[in-house]
């Protein structure tokens, strides 16, 4: 592993949020409900991932939207109505709770005109990000962790210089729902957790994928990763995919795979999001303790 010296170092400023995809999983709820609005417990799932890169040390929020999405931008935008209203009836405590969300940052929005795959989504966001290694965010992955995922991957970069992704072993057949990486494994500061990318395929059959370590929705990148997206052609299901430009990528750089801590849920599919609304609403001060009772006397 190379380190470069202190003043050269390249810092990770700006996530990106790929938002524009149709939600198909989650029909009927995300007919006109952009899948990202959808609430674990109280908050949309999307909030989790932007607190995530706020917390990680980003400070700019770029959200890749498309039709039927408005929802997200009124999301973290001023209410002005909302506000004067819980003001007069003097509720300071939701007062707090709506304003700290429009002031969390500045957010940009582009807009993908057709959901063409992740790898186009991603694309739009070439202007914004320009010269900088950046973050991508799945929003649909909501990662439980002690550490913010992301900004143990920043860490990785901060040594490293290179992207990043974060994998987690899948075993059986599920892995076909996921980029798979081949992958080696690299000594030193993040040895057993830290691997050197040779390959990556995306939603490989169960016989040919190339390991067990799954591609998770967060991803650090350098800027050449546009280059590569420009010239990458069409892969599953017919979509530009973001594994597919990683793998080109994967020619001129080093890529490492991280095996973060944390627990990930599935937020984007029914199952998964059932058990993270449970999780969660189980941890939380408020509700934990009569939910547990509740459940407790389902008798299931
Ligand atoms: C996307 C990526 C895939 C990754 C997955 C993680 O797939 O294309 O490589 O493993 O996110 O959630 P999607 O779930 O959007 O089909």
């Amino acid at each position: 592993m190379t380190t470069p010296s202190s003043q050269n170092k390249m810092r990770v400023r700006k996530a990106v949020f790929p938002a524009a995809g149709l939600g198909t999983r989650f029909l009927p709820a995300t007919k006109a409900l952009p899948k990202e609005m959808l609430p674990l417990v109280d908050k949309p799932i999307i909030q989790y991932g932007v607190e995530e890169a706020l917390a990680a040390g980003c400070d700019q929020i770029i959200i890749i939207t498309g039709r039927g999405k408005s929802a997200i931008e009124d999301h973290f935008d001023v209410s002005y109505e909302l506000e004067k209203m819980l003001e007069e009836r003097g509720k300071t405590d939701l007062l707090a709770k709506v304003r700290s969300i429009s002031d969390m940052i500045h957010v940009a929005y582009v807009r993908q005109k057709e959901a063409l795959g992740l790898g186009h989504a991603v694309l739009m966001a070439k202007e914004l990000v320009g010269d900088e290694p950046f973050a991508v965010m799945l929003a649909d992955d909501v990662i439980d962790a002690e550490k913010p995922c992301l900004k143990q991957m920043i860490e990785v970069f901060d040594e490293t210089q290179s992207s990043v992704i974060a994998t987690q072993v899948v075993e059986g057949p599920g892995i076909s729902s996921y980029g798979v990486i081949d992958a080696a494994p690299v000594e030193g500061n993040f040895a057993g957790k830290l691997w050197d990318i040779r390959n990556m395929v995306e939603k490989p059959k169960f016989a040919d994928a190339p390991s067990n370590k799954a591609i998770i929705g967060r991803y650090i990148l350098t800027p050449a990763i546009f280059e590569e997206l420009e010239r990458t052609p069409k892969g599953s299901g017919g979509e530009l995919q973001l594994t597919d430009g990683m793998n080109l990528l994967l020619q001129r750089e080093k890529i490492y795979g991280y095996v973060f801590d944390g627990k990930r849920h599935d937020a984007g599919d029914k199952l998964g999001f059932l058990k993270a609304t449970v999780e969660y609403a189980l941890k939380r001060e408020d509700l934990g303790g009569p939910f547990r009772e509740w459940l407790k006397g389902l008798g299931v």
